[in-house]
């Protein structure tokens, strides 16, 4: 998973992720947890947010391959998680809003 684009994928995060999302260090969880340096964490852990129990006890680590199947069906991946978003079809939106987490996990 390499190659994608920082600013297609914040886009792309700006339009589909933002409302529920923010991956500004210093912002509080809105509707969705933070994601600033969710490449890398594990999932379910960053405190403060009340995540599913699907998620609290998952051991899953999030990588760039791993997102990726949970981008394109949330549910089919983490089953009865509560993100109601689905699907991000396309593989190029994918790597570069991938590309966007992890430019940002830094
Ligand atoms: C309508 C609101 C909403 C939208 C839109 C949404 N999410 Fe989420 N997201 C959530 C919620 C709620 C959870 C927590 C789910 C749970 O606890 O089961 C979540 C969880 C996640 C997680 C796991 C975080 C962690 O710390 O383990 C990732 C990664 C994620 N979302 C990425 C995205 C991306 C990327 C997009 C855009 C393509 C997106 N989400 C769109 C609400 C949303």
């Amino acid at each position: 998973m390499k190659g994608g684009n920082v600013e297609k994928g914040k886009q792309i995060f700006m339009k589909q992720c933002s409302r529920c999302h923010s991956v500004d260090p210093k912002a509080c969880h809105g509707m969705g947890p933070n994601l600033h340096g969710v490449v890398g964490r594990q999932a379910g852990s960053i405190p403060g947010f009340h995540f599913s129990s699907a998620f609290e006890k998952s051991t899953l680590v999030w990588d760039p391959e791993n997102l990726s199947s949970y981008l394109q069906n949330p549910r089919k991946h983490i089953p009865s998680n509560n993100m109601p978003y689905c699907c991000l079809e396309d593989p190029e939106d994918r790597r570069n809003i991938i590309a966007f987490l992890q430019a940002g996990s830094k």
